[in-house]
């Protein structure tokens, strides 16, 4: 499909209107959520992406948005765009979460929110489990290591500042694997007000879970699951960089 920019003042007809009010919304609400857009300077969406709604390319979509590609004066950004059917009534408190990730240099970069709209870096590449399936020959262990290294880095730092994503037992919907960066995606069920399990959760579904495990089995020798498990309990206990240098090297990363 050819890429070309479309001016938001297109967004209140069909094709469009269903990416700015998924799944449906009135006149009304697509006006005012397009002047929401003109006060965010936000003047025209790329469809560009490996999701599709009609016949749209999009980023990708949740329950809580709808994810383009937009320019923002001249930068390309990433604009999450709040669900009419969704569980949350603004994008502010996500926003926050973010931001608070964002100071320990986790997630996409935070440019701007509104009660509809979040405007965030858009982060180019892969989500990590068709990354790791499209991993082959030479250096595949090399780059690998690599990618789960840095992930769990950032999830070390969030577990340090006391901070829960909350989702990375599926992990497939919340890492993406860029060409610059990989990092975690989707704070919307973050929270600073429960126990942490950053560092455990993406271990479990990188080396003990089923899918991605069975994959990364194949390309390097990872421990007995067994193995892993202990050191993580003892990680789980303390959360000190000792136990977490522990956990990085019985993973031999
Ligand atoms: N900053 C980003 N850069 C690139 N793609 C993104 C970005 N944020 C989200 N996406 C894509 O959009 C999808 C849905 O976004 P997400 O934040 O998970 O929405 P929801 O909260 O509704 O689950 C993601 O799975 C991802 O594919
Ligand atoms: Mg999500």
């Amino acid at each position: 499909m050819e890429q070309s920019f479309v001016s938001i003042k297109k967004f209140i007809n069909e094709p469009y209107s269903k990416i700015l009010g998924y799944p449906k919304a009135n006149s009304r609400q697509l006006k005012s959520r397009i002047s929401e857009l003109e006060k965010l300077k936000i003047k025209s969406v790329l469809f560009a992406g490996q999701t599709t709604i009609g016949i749209l390319q999009i980023l990708g979509k949740g329950y809580v948005g709808v994810v383009v590609l937009a320019k923002k004066k001249n930068d390309i950004v990433a604009l999450k765009i709040r669900r009419l059917d969704s569980q949350r009534s603004e994008m502010q408190s996500e926003a926050k979460l973010l931001r608070l990730a964002n100071t320990v240099n986790v997630g996409p970069k935070l440019y701007d929110v509104s009660k509809n709209f979040l405007v965030m870096e858009y982060l180019e590449g892969d989500k990590i489990e068709n990354w790791i399936h499209s991993l082959k020959g030479v250096g595949s262990s090399k780059k690998l290591k690599s990618v789960v290294r840095a992930i769990l880095e950032d999830c070390y730092r969030l577990d340090q500042i006391g901070f829960d994503h909350g989702e990375l037992s599926s992990i497939s919907k919340h890492v993406i694997v860029g060409k610059s960066r990989s990092t975690l995606i989707d704070f919307e069920s973050s929270s600073v007000n429960r126990r942490v399990s950053n560092v455990t959760s993406v271990t479990q579904a990188i080396f003990i879970g089923s899918g991605i495990a069975k994959k990364v089995q194949r390309i390097y020798k990872v421990p007995p699951k067994q193995k892993i498990i202990d050191f993580l309990r003892i990680y789980k206990q303390e959360q000190t960089q000792r136990s977490f240098d522990d956990v990085l090297k019985i993973l031999k990363l």
